[in-house]
């Protein structure tokens, strides 16, 4: 029996690309894994009216690791209308199937590293080292969410809201509401793996990211958590930010960061401005993790309109396999794929079209593997 499960789940649009060359590193490196393909994406929701079927949460729960693509997702509206006829009209919602996954396994970090790889000509600067860690759970994300709004809800919030709160002007139904949910729990396991991550790795400053200035009771919560928790690791610097802020801060001075920490959707936002400074999409790799289970995907969508031309660049997705290999503890094999991809973006010689040059996604897997 191989040492790992690892479910295979490529989804739909560039997903199956980039997890194409992928398996030509993972080949090559030997992990001694089985590989579990597992139906996932918009073919499932057309066909079955859900995009995430059942057997492939089973799945999940049966392996160590799983290795996701990517997967197209519509406005509820136009998703209802790819249905096929028999399943139209009866109410189904598509959901995203990566936020469902993280909720549902309670992937509760989403960690993704940014680094400038000397050589890349697409580095906005070359002194760039980032760790985003994002909370993955909870936030605008938690999916509590009206439109119209209950006349109940209405109600409550009329009566406990601020007399200047500009809503209060409109008729109830023109509401909608998305509800940013964050948990003392929530926060300080996220904020709590950042710091263990910067004691482990010996990196100097974890940056809380917030808008505590206006978001007093999420934001300010996570703030005074991150405070707290920063007690117990006192030879690793604190800052804070506002989100604003650090999106100036970042673009001006990259090399003053180092961990980043951040509830959700701050996180979700800062995590592609972040992975852009280092390349773009095709840079910025990403874990869905807990203690039990990790998803790695590349933090980029399905691109459709590239689908199954092998044209866009993988080195997101085998970046994201690398973390894999080292949260199951391959981390020798981790290192030696991280050294490869550097390798052949500093050498430039195999280029895909976003780096300026014209190779395959499967040339730039093979041409890492032969580093192997
Ligand atoms: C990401 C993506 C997802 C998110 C989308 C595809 C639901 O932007 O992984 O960053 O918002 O988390
Ligand atoms: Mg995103």
């Amino acid at each position: 029996m191989a040492k790992y499960k690892l479910a295979w789940l490529p989804g739909d649009g560039i997903g199956v690309d980039v997890l194409d060359a992928t398996q030509i590193v993972l080949k090559r490196i030997a992990l001694d894994a089985e590989y579990i393909p597992g139906d996932i994406g918009w073919e499932f929701w057309c066909r079955e009216g859900e995009a995430l079927p059942q057997r492939t949460i089973d799945l999940l729960r049966n392996v160590d690791a799983a290795m996701f693509g990517a997967i197209t997702s519509k406005p509820v509206k136009a998703a209802e209308a790819e249905l096929v006829p028999e399943l139209r009209g009866q109410g189904l919602v598509y959901r995203s199937p990566i936020v469902r996954m993280r909720q549902m396994f309670d992937l509760y970090i989403c960690l993704r590293p940014c680094k400038a790889y000397p050589g890349n000509p697409l580095n906005y600067r070359d002194d760039i080292d980032l760790v985003v860690f994002r909370e993955n759970t909870e936030d605008l994300y938690s999916g509590v969410e009206f439109n119209p709004v209950p006349a109940e809800l209405a109600e409550v919030l009329l009566k406990l809201s601020k007399p200047f709160a500009a809503f209060r002007e409109y008729p109830l139904d023109q509401l909608a509401i998305s509800s940013k949910i964050v948990t003392r729990k929530g926060s300080e396991r996220i904020i709590r793996a950042a710091f263990e991550f910067a004691r482990q790795h010996h990196r100097r400053k974890v940056t809380v990211i917030h808008k505590a200035n206006v978001v007093r009771a999420t934001e300010g919560m996570f703030l005074d958590i991150a405070r707290e928790v920063h007690q117990d690791f006192p030879e690793i610097e604190m800052d804070d930010a506002n989100v604003d802020a650090i999106c100036m801060w970042l673009l001006k001075n990259p090399g003053n960061y180092d961990v980043l920490v951040a509830t959700n959707m701050f996180g979700d936002i800062i995590s592609d401005l972040a992975a852009q400074m280092v390349g773009g999409l095709g840079f910025g790799c990403s874990g869905n993790i807990s203690e039990n289970l990790g998803v790695f995907e590349p933090s980029h969508g399905s691109a459709p309109k590239y689908a199954g031309q092998y044209k866009v660049n993988p080195i997101a997705t085998i970046l994201s396999a690398r973390m894999m290999l080292d949260w199951l503890g391959e981390t020798d094999k981790a290192a030696a794929i991280e050294r490869a991809v550097a390798a052949v973006i500093q050498e430039g010689q195999i280029r895909t079209y976003d780096m300026g040059g014209s190779h395959s996604t499967l040339e730039m897997g093979e041409a890492i593997a032969a580093k192997l």
